[in-house]
């Protein structure tokens, strides 16, 4: 549906219109410049293929980052680069389950978990959250679903598309904890950390070393098309996931590598883009509701306000459709992420400046007054 609104907005912009882009999620500000520093440097030196599981040097750096940022010793030889978290989720899909496995996912929810599943022959069981639980799966409901019919594993995202909610410490121990009293993989989609603003996000690394954690360059680090990403995993999957990946993609670029050990040299920058974040936040929960929305919760983190339109529409993907040929607004439908309950909610994404979140604000506004 996202690529009907972004079609949709491509026509406004070749007829001469501004279109204020709130429906794609990923960052407006370039990697940091430590970062593009290095790749420039690197691209005179030949670029082969590397080891298997990435560069040597990377996933000591990335090891690093766990000691530095959650206090977690995790050793280098856990540390699996990859192609994105997308190729995370296959890698880990593919050492973890055999067709016809059920793996519950969190509706809302990243389309692409469901997708990914389904296509490699995997059942995706997807448990409907509320508001009610800060649109978290809870422990009762993994094991009602597992009752059910047995889960072979589970994934969640904290902080979570399109809800920018996210799990406390606690919350997510409690999970982890049932899923592995009943023998259930657990998978923690870490890609937004960094991007925390209601409390400091845990990892899932700091709770087990028998998980599967995925994180990714691309929010944080803004390095969406780097296509570069980062697995923890527990010591009896490294062996599996070095084979599957030397088989379907042999390593991660060179270049990609490069640039993401160089990006975390980079962290000072990024928090400025974080703040930056932190004020559209604040502008979007300020102004929203001014404007006429007013369900929705306040964001722990990410970049992500999913807001009821329930008052005005059955149909979240027209009113999408509207809001954008009357106020060249465009953001996502909820029907992407939940295609049930979505139908009543649509997804702003606030990574782009402060002036335009005023400006799309002011004019939600205007129409909604209309
Ligand atoms: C929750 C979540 N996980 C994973 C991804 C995939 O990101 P990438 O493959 O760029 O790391 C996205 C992208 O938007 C996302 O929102």
């Amino acid at each position: 549906m996202v690529m009907d609104v972004m079609a949709a907005a491509a026509r406004i912009e070749a007829a001469g219109g501004r279109v204020i882009h709130m429906e794609v999620g990923q960052p407006a500000a370039a990697a940091p410049a430590t970062a593009i520093a290095a790749a420039r440097a690197a691209l005179s030196a030949r670029l082969g293929y590397t080891e298997t599981l990435g560069i040597a040097s990377l996933r000591t750096r990335i090891a690093r980052h766990y000691g530095e940022t959650y206090g977690v010793d995790v050793d280098p030889a856990r540390i699996a680069v990859t192609t994105g978290s997308s190729a995370g989720f296959i890698l880990a899909f593919l050492a973890l389950f055999e067709p016809g496995d059920r793996v519950a996912v969190a509706l809302p929810g990243y389309p692409p978990y469901r997708h990914i599943l389904r296509a490699l022959g995997c059942e995706p069981v997807a448990i409907e959250t509320t508001q009610a639980t800060r649109w978290a799966i809870t422990p009762d409901m993994l094991l009602a679903a597992h009752r059910r019919a047995p889960l072979k594993g589970v994934l969640v995202a904290s902080p979570a598309n399109p809800t920018g909610t996210m799990m406390t410490g606690t919350a997510l121990r409690a999970l982890i904890d049932a899923a592995q009293g009943e023998g259930i993989s657990f998978i923690s989609d870490e890609i937004y950390h960094g991007l925390d603003y209601a409390f400091a996000a845990e990892t899932a690394a700091k709770i087990s070393d028998d998980l599967v954690v995925i994180n990714s360059f691309s929010k944080y680090f803004c390095m969406t098309g780097w296509r570069i990403g980062w697995m923890v995993l527990p010591p009896s999957l490294i062996r599996a996931i070095e084979r599957l990946q030397g088989n379907l993609a042999i390593s991660v670029p060179a270049l990609s590598q490069i640039a993401a050990e160089a990006a975390f040299d980079g962290r000072a920058e990024m928090e400025t883009v974080k703040h930056g974040y932190e004020d559209n936040r604040r502008i979007l929960l300020d102004g929203l509701p001014k404007a006429g929305f007013e369900t929705f919760l306040p964001v722990d983190g990410a970049f992500y306000l999913y807001a009821d339109v329930s008052r005005f529409c059955d149909d979240s993907f027209e009113f999408a459709k509207r809001m954008l040929e009357e106020t060249h607004v465009a953001v996502t439908p909820g029907v992407d992420f939940d295609p049930q309950h979505g139908m009543h909610f649509i997804r702003f994404c606030f990574a782009g400046s402060a002036a335009e979140m005023h400006e799309a604000v002011e004019r939600i506004a205007a129409w909604l007054r209309r």
